[in-house]
C-alpha cells in the first residue's frame, strides 16, 4: 500500500523536526514525511533527507510553493513562526493561506499547532494586563487561537494541537537559571506557586505523529499536550538535584517580568500571568495521560533535564 504523505511545515525546527523524525523512524512505515524548508541545502535539511524524508523547497509566504508542498499529501502539520518576526498579523495571514490551500488540496487531516486565544477569558483592555499591539493580551497566543477559525471556516479536517512551554527554553531562549547577586543560580519566572505545563519540544512532534496515526478520532478536537506540570519551585529543586548546583526559584510579579526589556518580555509577562491566573483552566486543557498515549516516549521534566543537563548554559 502506498505510504500516506504528511507535509511538515517548520520541518527543520523544533516541533516539525520532531514530527519528521517520528514519522521516519516508525518501523510500520505507514507514513512518509515531506519536509518543507526554505533552504534545502542547509545542514538541518540534509539531516532530514538522510532519514529518508522527502525534502521540498518552499516558503509559507509563497502560496505556489505551499500548494506544491500539499499536492498529493494525505495530511499536513501546520505551524507559524512568531519569534522570527513578532507579528500576529503575519501569523493570521499565513494560516489563512494554509487553510485555503489545505482545502483545495483535499487534505484528509491537518494538525495545527495552536495555543489559546487569551482574549476569550480576558477581554482586551480589562485592566488585568497591558494591551499589546493594540488588540492583544498575548500576541503569540492570541493570533494562533484566532487562527483556529480559518480551518473551521474552510471545512478542513483539523486537529487543534494545544502545545505547552518548551523546556528547551532553558537552553535556547535565555530562560535558564542565572546567577543572582549572591552568586546562587536563580530560576526566575512570574508563576508564583502555579503549575506550568511544559514539554520537550521534540515530544510535540511525536505527539502530533500519534494524532496522525490515530486517524480521524481527533479531527475537530482540541488536543492539549504536556510532558509534565511542575511548579517553578519543583523545577528549581529538580535542577538542583540534576545539575548538581543549587538553583533557587525566584518568583517575580508579572509586571517585573514585563519590565525585563528583552524583545517579547511584555508578551511573555502577559503569557505567564495568564497561565498563573487561569492555572486550573490552562492545566485542565492539557492531558498528560493522553499525551503519553499519543507518544509513549513522552519525557517528564526530570527525564528531559537528565538528558539535556550539559546543554543548559549556566552563568
Ligand atoms: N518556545 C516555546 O515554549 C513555544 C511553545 C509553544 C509554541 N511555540 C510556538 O512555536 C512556533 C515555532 O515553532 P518551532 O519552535 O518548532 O520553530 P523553530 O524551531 O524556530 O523552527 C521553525 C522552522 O520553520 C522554518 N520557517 C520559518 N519561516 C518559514 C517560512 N516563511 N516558510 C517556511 N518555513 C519557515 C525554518 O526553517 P528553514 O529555515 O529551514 O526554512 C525553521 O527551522 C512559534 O510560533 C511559537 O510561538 C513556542
Amino acid at each position: 500500500m502506498a505510504k500516506k504523505i504528511i507535509t511538515v511545515l517548520g520541518a527543520t525546527g523544533a516541533q516539525g523536526g520532531g514530527l519528521v523524525r517520528a514519522i521516519q523512524s516508525d518501523p510500520s512505515g505507514a507514513f512518509q514525511a515531506r519536509a518543507l524548508t526554505r533552504h534545502a541545502d542547509s545542514d538541518k535539511a540534509r539531516a532530514l533527507a538522510a532519514t529518508g524524508a522527502e525534502v521540498i523547497q518552499g516558503d509559507v509566504d509563497d502560496a505556489t510553493s505551499l500548494a506544491r508542498a500539499f499536492d498529493g499529501a494525505h495530511g499536513a502539520f501546520c505551524i507559524t513562526f512568531y519569534w522570527d518576526h513578532f507579528s500576529p498579523e503575519k501569523e493570521l495571514a499565513q494560516v489563512a493561506t494554509m487553510a485555503r490551500l489545505a482545502k483545495s488540496a483535499g487534505l484528509r487531516h491537518v494538525v495545527w499547532s495552536t495555543l489559546e486565544d487569551t482574549r476569550r477569558r480576558v477581554p482586551v483592555g480589562s485592566g488585568r494586563m497591558p494591551v499589546l499591539m493594540g488588540k492583544y493580551n498575548v500576541p503569540h497566543f492570541d493570533a494562533k487561537g484566532e487562527s483556529d477559525g480559518q480551518f473551521v471556516a474552510q471545512g478542513v479536517p483539523t486537529t487543534f494541537l494545544l502545545t505547552s512551554f518548551y523546556w528547551d527554553n532553558f537552553i535556547h531562549f535565555g530562560m535558564g537559571p542565572k546567577k543572582g547577586p549572591d552568586g546562587v543560580l536563580a530560576l526566575t519566572l512570574p508563576m508564583g506557586d502555579a503549575r506550568l505545563p511544559g514539554i520537550a519540544a521534540e515530544d510535540i512532534g511525536r505527539c502530533a505523529y500519534g494524532v496522525f496515526k490515530a486517524g480521524e478520532i481527533y479531527v475537530g478536537q482540541h488536543v492539549g499536550i504536556a510532558g509534565g506540570m511542575p511548579t517553578g519551585a519543583e523545577m528549581a529543586a529538580t535542577m538542583t538535584r540534576v545539575l548538581g548546583r543549587e538553583v533557587r526559584y525566584n518568583p517575580v510579579a508579572p509586571e517585573v517580568y514585563r519590565g525585563f526589556g528583552f524583545p517579547g518580555a511584555d508578551d511573555l509577562g502577559n503569557m505567564f500571568q495568564y497561565k498563573h491566573d487561569f492555572e486550573r483552566e490552562f492545566c485542565g486543557a492539557r492531558d498528560l495521560a493522553l499525551s503519553k498515549r499519543l507518544n509513549p516516549e513522552l519525557q517528564d521534566f526530570d527525564t528531559w533535564l537528565a538528558r539535556n543537563k550539559e546543554r543548559i548554559p549556566l552563568d
